[in-house]
């Protein structure tokens, strides 16, 4: 497990989100605070409980991007719900233990995965053979095509045949094997038999929500369904991946990755609560859905510490970290019950962004919108370039409209780019002079004059 210090983590951040300094700091020392509890002896382990952190803040600043961002950081299990979720009953609704059971599956599969990788220069080599196999087969006891020349051939005729074919066939195998590990012959196309994991029943069943109850009718019936198989034509590159995972599958101990995953799950997984203000407050809805304080009090026992029955077993959720967000607009922190807000000592605040934020959200982060914009014109030859005032205005474009309308945030950023791209995108296949210079006039004409006009109805979402 690569463990990055808070800095490095801030760091990394860096690159996909602009300013928001408190929330980045707060979420990387949580991390790192796990790594050093991690350090200590069981009996003090025990007792240090992870501080979970309440991310509040109005709407587009960088929440959900921040736990995302984090989510590929650390090679933590990491899963992010959207607390609104429970709060339906029936067929969409969940009940709360359902993210517990994704965050063990998530872990399972992580864990899965990194076993996969250990034993896959062993199942590489099996899978080699297997494709020699296919292309020459060992077994491949010609039967004699002439029933007569079977009857006459006498015993000895046909011994002295069978041990010439077979070392015929061993030496044509040597010489095709050194190809194929050579790679000479990735590119042909064999056909291969894959499993088929697909299985209808179990797809039918699950529909209905038996995961709800912990029953996996795989569990339950996979021994006795058979194994379907299909016969598919590769190549010989694709084939030996497939051949190869189906043969570590086969090689990994299944128990050990689950007791592994499990263990994963309790110590190290975080849990991203997204839209937690949307259950705070009073019902004012009543009719079907389940009433918001009631879905606070069933995540309360996840988040305090419970444990959870799932299909691979109990999990504690003493030590799983929670991070829950929300934008606080119509409801205040105060609103959630006080055993929920307990929970959360960490409370950070992001802030809301400036014109001069904007700026560096539109050039900046490695996915900045601009950069998006020029890569998708790229593919029609157009090179598009913004000079550093027309950049400065889009922002101020983007930061007015969010005064006059409603503050979306950093989401403005898009309608705005998309309205002042418009014409560009439409005709970038039969435009004549294909390097566009964006300068301020050409922002100032197509977004000033609209602001000024107050036509803003095109940029509420
Ligand atoms: N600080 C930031 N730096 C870079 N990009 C940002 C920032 N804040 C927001 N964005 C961009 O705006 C989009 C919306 O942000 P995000 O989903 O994080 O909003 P949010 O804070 O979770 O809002 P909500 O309360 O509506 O869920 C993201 O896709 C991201 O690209
Ligand atoms: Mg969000």
């Amino acid at each position: 497990m690569v463990e990055l210090t808070p800095k490095e983590i801030v760091e990394e951040l860096d690159k996909y989100i602009i300013g928001q300094k408190k929330a980045k700091k707060a979420v990387a020392i949580a991390l790192r605070n796990r790594y050093r509890r991690n350090l200590l002896s069981e009996e003090f382990k025990e007792e240090i409980r992870p501080k979970n952190i309440l991310m509040i803040g109005p709407t587009g600043v960088g929440k959900t991007e921040i736990a995302r961002r984090l989510s590929k950081l650390v090679e933590a299990p990491f899963i992010k719900v959207e607390a609104t979720k429970f709060t339906e009953v029936g067929y969409v609704g969940r009940d709360v233990d359902s993210m517990v059971r994704d965050l063990v599956e998530e872990s399972i599969r992580m864990v899965k995965v990194e076993k996969i990788e250990e034993v896959y220069g062993k199942s590489e080599k099996i899978a080699d053979e297997k494709i020699l196999d296919i292309l020459i087969p060992i077994s491949s006891k010609r039967k004699s095509s002439n029933p007569l020349e079977a009857l006459f051939s006498t015993k000895e005729e046909e011994d002295e045949n069978s041990l010439k074919e077979k070392e015929h066939i061993m030496n044509k195998r040597n010489e095709i094997r050194e190809k194929l590990l050579k790679g000479e012959l990735e590119n042909e196309v064999i056909e291969i038999e894959v499993e088929d994991n697909y299985n209808s029943t179990i797809e039918l069943f699950s529909g209905f929500g038996m995961e709800e109850y912990n029953i996996n009718m795989e569990d339950i019936f996979g021994d006795f369904l058979p194994k379907k198989t299909k016969k598919k034509k590769v190549t010989i590159k694709e084939a030996r991946k497939i051949i190869g995972n189906q043969e570590a599958q086969k090689l990994i101990d299944m128990d050990e990755v689950t007791r592994l995953g499990i263990d994963k799950a309790q110590e190290t997984g975080i849990i991203f609560i997204d839209e937690i203000d949307k259950i705070a407050g009073k019902d004012y809805s009543g009719g079907l859905d389940v009433s918001r304080e009631g879905v606070q009090r069933d995540i309360l026992p996840i988040i305090e510490g419970t444990t959870v029955m799932t299909k691979y077993g109990p999990v504690k959720t003493d030590h799983i970290l929670f991070i829950a967000a929300g934008a606080f607009h119509v409801s205040k922190v105060s609103d959630l019950i006080p055993e929920i807000q307990g929970r959360f000592p960490i409370r950070v605040e992001l802030e809301n962004l400036t014109e001069e934020n904007f700026v560096e959200i539109l050039t900046k982060p490695k996915n900045a919108i601009i950069k998006q914009y020029q890569l998708l014109l790229s593919t029609e030859g157009v090179n598009l370039k913004f000079t550093e005032e027309a950049i400065k205005a889009i922002a101020k474009a983007a930061y007015i409209t969010n005064e006059q309308s409603e503050n979306i945030g950093a989401r403005r950023l898009q309608t705005v780019l998309e309205k002042l791209l418009e014409d560009i995108s439409f005709e970038a296949s039969n435009l004549d002079n294909r390097d566009i210079v964006i300068d301020e006039a050409y922002v100032n004409k197509k977004l000033m004059t609209d602001i000024q006009q107050r036509d803003i109805s095109k940029y509420i979402l």
